[in-house]
């Protein structure tokens, strides 16, 4: 049987047109943005034509826009960035939720050890969070709001309109990590209360080591890193053009597919559902998330009474990859600290599994995994 590859919230494949752009722009000879020369200036054009298409998309200015080397980078600049200037304002809190990614998370205790006061908002069973909590957690003294568009663990999605607008109303910035949610959900920045937005291109079918801020025009920023005068001095180093070009090639195609990307995996997702209904019984799994508001690509499943490295070391030995939580996580054993936040019990946290699908998922693949899995659940109970 080939190999099925489920684990797309921790990376996916380049598409060829991505690959192909990609390649075409590394192949295209040396030309760094900065030189003055026709093949720099040759460089520029084409990060100009690239935010240029985020533009389009996002519906902002192509100046809004910061090409990073990754996600991560891009919460990390928008919560170092933000917080910094606004403590110069006087104001000193920082408001998130406890199912964050780690590169937000981890970045908001940095800035608490750095004397900013930190409010972790609880989530619901279901892993969202209520706007009443976010509600009562922001106010006058708030620097930065740092709320997840679409979980990567769980896929649930989060109020960031309601939340946006009460951050707006008390002049906290609002910080969108959409790095899940992006390729699934559309951003209308003119209308969004987002002054941040994360993006991250490995997760589109673009390359890894690539990623986008945007930053609110008149939003106070401080860069995280200092050097030359790239992207109008909010981050210095040299670009990544051949990756820049191809994460706006995939950008263009998740935009032009957005419901055809939305349906097909979510046709995956119910046909695994289904399929491991009818395999195994819907008493020996419980779904983890929001059954409505979620992004289309996860599937996150407890099945109870086998650990999750169980599962997971013998679905990988049957050729399935997938994952026990967010891919830093992957190979500790640490609980996941989003199931963990959602206050469901230890058996259900340490048994979950994470599907999450992609364009080149088949449902013949979904039958596959139905099989493996009954396979593997069949052995180990028996054990
Ligand atoms: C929600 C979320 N935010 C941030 C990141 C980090 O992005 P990157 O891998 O580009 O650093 C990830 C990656 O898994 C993610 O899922």
């Amino acid at each position: 049987m080939d190999s099925i590859y489920f684990d797309h919230a921790a990376t996916t494949a380049m598409s060829p047109e991505v690959l192909q752009a990609y390649i075409e722009a590394a192949s295209f000879g040396p030309g760094n943005a900065s030189s003055l020369h026709s093949s720099g200036r040759a460089a520029r054009e084409r990060i100009t034509s690239a935010r240029d298409v985020f533009a389009t998309h996002l519906h902002c200015e192509p100046s809004e826009l910061i090409f990073t080397g990754s996600g991560t980078e891009s919460d990390n600049s928008a919560l170092f960035g933000a917080a910094l200037a606004q403590r110069k304002r006087g104001r000193n809190g920082i408001v998130t939720t406890a199912v964050e990614h780690h590169a937000v998370l981890n970045a908001c205790r940095q800035l608490e050890a750095q004397g900013f006061s930190l409010t972790v908002l609880p989530v619901d069973e279901f892993g969202r969070v209520a706007v009443a909590d976010a509600q009562a957690a922001i106010n006058d003294t708030t620097a930065i709001v740092s709320v997840m568009a679409g979980n990567n663990e769980t896929g649930t999605i989060q109020p960031i309109a309601e939340i946006g607008e009460w951050a707006r109303k008390h002049k906290a910035y609002m910080h969108v990590d959409a790095v899940q949610a992006f390729g699934y959900l559309s951003f209308d920045l003119k209308e969004m209360p987002i002054d941040f937005l994360s993006l991250s291109a490995h997760k589109i079918n673009g390359p890894q080591g690539v990623g986008l801020l945007y930053v609110r025009k008149g939003t106070p920023f401080q860069p995280l890193l200092f050097g030359g005068s790239q992207e109008r001095n909010r981050r210095a180093g040299t670009e990544n053009i051949a990756g820049i070009v191809a994460f706006a090639k995939a950008a263009e195609l998740a935009y032009d597919q957005l419901q055809t990307r939305w349906n097909h995996v979510e046709s995956i997702r119910e046909a695994v559902l289904q399929r491991l209904t009818e395999q195994l019984g819907e008493d020996r799994f419980i779904i983890n998330g929001h059954p409505t508001e979620r992004l289309p690509h996860i599937l996150n499943l407890s099945f109870t009474g086998i650990s999750s490295e169980s599962m997971l070391m013998n679905l990988d030995l049957a050729g399935v990859s997938a994952s026990g939580g967010s891919a830093c996580n992957s190979g500790s054993l640490k609980p996941s600290h989003v199931l963990t936040a959602m206050n469901i019990s230890s058996e259900r946290v340490s048994s979950a599994v994470r599907f999450s699908f992609g364009l080149g998922n088949t449902r013949e693949e979904a039958d596959n995994l139905a099989k493996i899995t009954a396979t593997i659940s069949a052995r180990l109970r028996n054990r």
